[in-house]
């Protein structure tokens, strides 16, 4: 069993965008912009949030943290957006969700200029990723893509089981794992709430992408040996011997499962980390092509 360490892989890939980033200071180049938007108070949300910022610090790119009150208003959360569409010094932004529910999250997310959509979440962008066109790929995604990539584990005729729809990870995973060239070429079948005897469908998989949010939901007798567990749960659960008061926990029983698989990413330590990586990424990819305008 080969654990998927997300950690050591980000720490690489923040390592190669900081060389790249001291190149175009040495050329007297623009270093990346990234803006991020928070609404309200949700600790989670800061806690990512605050992360983004700090890696941004690390391989020294800008950034700009715009905050905002849990009340504010569907308009001033698009004047905002617009504000930073226009600002030429921003390469890219994203808007951290969920937002409160007075606000339309598709109205907001479709308002982010799609040239500086670096979540990839703009319809547009999409689009793009459905039609193998280049394009800025949502973060977790992308990341669970390069962790398999460097990890050289097959997808070529798999089955590759996807659990959870979200626009975020679950969909568009589905759609990557099945496009032409690597990682892809996978059969995949999308798993969600309405799925009938997923045990079932989960023990004929050959790699199970889990992004459900139910802590320890996947366990060893629904796979079968030799599984690739990609496992992109984040549950915050109520742990007193902990100094937070919790702790964070995937959605595969790892203890049981881990002794089935053939590769597993443990939870934290293994998407948790890519998100942060290819947010970087595609900020960089956002600069050399702004600069190409
Ligand atoms: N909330 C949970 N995941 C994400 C993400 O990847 N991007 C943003 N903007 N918000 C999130």
């Amino acid at each position: 069993m080969t654990i998927l360490d997300g950690k050591n892989v980000s720490n690489d890939i923040k390592d190669e965008i900081a060389a790249e980033v001291s190149k175009m200071k040495e050329n007297g180049e623009k270093v990346p912009h990234l803006a991020a938007v928070i609404v309200g108070n949700d600790g989670a949300s800061l806690t990512y949030v605050g992360s983004k910022v700090r890696a941004c610090e690390r391989v020294g790119f800008e950034s700009t943290l715009i905050k905002l009150p849990n009340t504010v208003s569907e308009i001033e959360l698009l004047d905002t957006i617009e504000e930073l569409n226009q600002n030429d010094d921003i390469d890219g932004f994203i808007i951290q969700l969920p937002l409160p529910p007075q606000i339309n999250t598709q109205e907001v997310l479709m308002a982010v200029d799609p040239d500086k959509d670096v979540d990839g979440f703009h319809p547009t962008n999409f689009g793009k990723m459905a039609l193998d066109m280049s394009t800025f790929i949502p973060a977790t995604p992308f990341g669970i893509l390069e962790l398999i990539d460097r990890y050289g584990v097959e997808t070529k005729g798999k089955h590759t089981v996807v659990i959870g729809r979200s626009h975020i990870v679950g969909r568009p995973m589905s759609i990557l794992m099945g496009r032409k060239g690597f990682p892809g070429n996978s059969t995949v079948t999308l798993t969600h709430s309405h799925t009938k005897n997923i045990t079932q469908i989960t023990s004929q998989a050959d790699i199970i992408i889990s992004a459900l949010g139910v802590p320890n939901f996947l366990k060893a007798e629904m796979v079968k040996d030799d599984v690739v567990i990609i496992d992109v749960g984040i549950t915050r659960v109520p742990d007193e011997t902990r100094p937070r008061g919790y702790r964070i926990t995937g959605d595969v029983d790892f203890e049981n499962v881990s002794k089935k698989a053939s590769f597993i990413t443990p939870v934290p330590g293994g998407v948790g980390p890519m998100t942060i990586a290819m947010l970087l990424k595609n900020t960089l990819l956002a600069r050399e092509r702004h600069s190409k305008l």
